[in-house]
């Protein structure tokens, strides 16, 4: 089976070596069975998120929430948009340029300080404020007549109320203000603006998470776009549902028939629905997480997780001896000091080279490793990176499996996915074995939450036009 192959490839590695290797590896397989259940874990999750009643809902782990976002772009539209992307460390401003459907598309990068994160929201939001402020009189549109629309991607776990309204349920990865929970981050910003830059022309149109975006901005560089995924450090996606799938959807019926939804899988799996394939070192990197308990999904295989598994693992066939002559440095010892920067360095290191793993080894105070540490290491990354691989192609395969049309395009943007040499290569192995009865695309849209953004905008005003809500 696929351990005992691995084992082959170490053909220099003393037999009893093997052994403790298989058997510490072994845990961590996952076979059709569990890829299959799975699979079914996330249809269910999906049906109870969906459903008309509200306590049925709340045995999900997952959002599924209704973006109201039911276009995509048509082609041929004209016209100035903005798009703000928040979410991570950098937050940025876009304009984009619609000439009969052709984007063009300036961007200004923003650094918000561990203080601001940190603090009371409304600091968060008058950054942003000052920001575009800032932005518009550089594009030379701060004295524009008429109010500019607006797309905001939000990326946070919040409650659609409207395109335009969206109340937060929690911060996530470095965003820590002790306020803003509850609140609308779209009446967050106008109050900011109003505070700020009073009279700034703009019109926020739509607010949105990355997800959603990142699909917006797939669909525009490939029409089959239909499903949006964020694999970096964190991870969720959001798809093209039809509108009778959705059980609580409680809009209109007019064309087109669909809306995204963002599904929020990160947290799949904090009920104990997941514990089927969590090994020890999941149950670790929880235990020492900043939100224990939660976004389980996410930590098998996200990027804030994923190289912290690998240390976990490697400290684990250290102290068995297997690894290191057993010697376990203080580097190797401490906790997330293995980024998933790491994972990718090493994978990035083909056939016989060797470079990349002895560079990393040696910023962890191995550098005495031997050829056969060097090779235990890479065959460690490859499995738990191809095992991460696998997990995220199994709920996208169910998301492929709704969207139900013959050729699907799967916008991914994210470090990860755009970094790691095999994640992509692994999911679609993952995929073309589950036999979808769909051809799937999975492209890069590298920044497409900015971009995305404004193109919600465009959507948002077509709807409002032709009264779709
Ligand atoms: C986290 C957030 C989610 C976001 C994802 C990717 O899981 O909770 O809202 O989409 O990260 O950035």
């Amino acid at each position: 089976d696929a351990v005992a192959n691995r084992m082959e490839r170490l053909t220099d590695v003393a037999s009893a070596k093997k052994q403790k290797f298989e058997e510490i590896l072994k845990p961590l397989y996952l076979g059709e069975d569990k890829i299959k259940r799975l699979m079914d874990v996330m249809e269910e999750q999906m049906k109870l998120a969906t459903s008309k009643d509200e306590n049925t809902r709340k045995k999900s782990d997952i959002l599924m929430a209704v973006t109201h976002v039911r276009c995509l772009l048509q082609g041929g539209e004209n016209g100035d948009y903005l798009g703000l992307d928040l979410g991570g460390t950098n937050f940025r401003v876009v304009r984009v340029q619609l000439k009969d459907g052709m984007a063009s598309t300036t961007t200004k990068y923003y650094t918000l300080t561990e203080q601001v994160l940190s603090g009371p929201c409304a600091g968060v939001f008058d950054f942003i404020a000052e920001s575009i402020k800032d932005f518009l009189q550089q594009e030379n549109l701060i004295n524009s007549d008429s109010k500019i629309p607006l797309g905001f991607t939000f990326s946070f776990p919040s409650t659609q109320l409207a395109l335009n309204s969206a109340i937060l349920l929690t911060w996530t990865k470095s965003f820590k203000c002790p306020d803003g929970v509850g609140s609308d981050s779209v009446q967050l910003l106008e109050q900011a603006i109003a505070r700020k830059a009073p009279g700034l022309p703009v019109d926020i149109v739509a607010v949105m998470s990355d997800t959603t975006s990142t699909l917006m901005a797939g669909n525009y560089l490939d029409k089959k776009c239909r499903i949006g995924v964020i694999l970096g450090t964190g991870s969720n996606a959001a798809f093209v549902e039809h509108l009778e799938n959705i059980e609580k959807y409680g809009g209109d019926f007019k064309e087109p028939k669909q809306v995204l939804v963002n599904v929020e899988w990160g947290c799949m799996g904090d009920s104990g629905c997941l514990d089927f394939y969590k090994t020890e070192f999941e149950k670790e990197i929880d235990q020492h997480s900043n939100h224990v308990n939660s976004f389980t999904f996410e930590k098998s295989f996200a990027g804030m997780y994923l190289g912290e598994f690998v240390r976990l693992v490697l400290v684990k066939l250290t102290n068995e001896g297997v690894l290191f002559n057993g010697h376990v440095t203080e580097e190797l010892a401490t906790r997330w000091k293995f980024t998933s920067g790491f994972v990718t360095k090493i994978d990035s290191d083909k056939d016989k080279e060797t470079t990349n793993t002895r560079n990393i080894l040696e910023k962890l105070n191995l550098s005495t490793a031997s050829d056969e540490d060097i090779a235990i290491v890479r065959e460690v990354c490859d499995f738990v990176v191809q095992r991460a691989s696998y997990i995220v192609a199994a709920a996208l395969a169910v998301l492929i499996r709704h969207v139900n049309l013959p050729e699907v395009t799967v916008a991914i943007d994210g470090s990860l996915y755009e970094h790691h040499p095999k994640f992509h290569n692994y999911m679609m192995e993952l995929i073309s074995q589950l036999n979808l009865h769909t051809q799937v695309k999975l492209i890069l849209a590298k920044d497409g939450s900015g971009q995305g953004a404004a193109f919600a905008a465009v959507a948002a005003l077509r709807q409002i036009e032709e009264n779709i809500v």
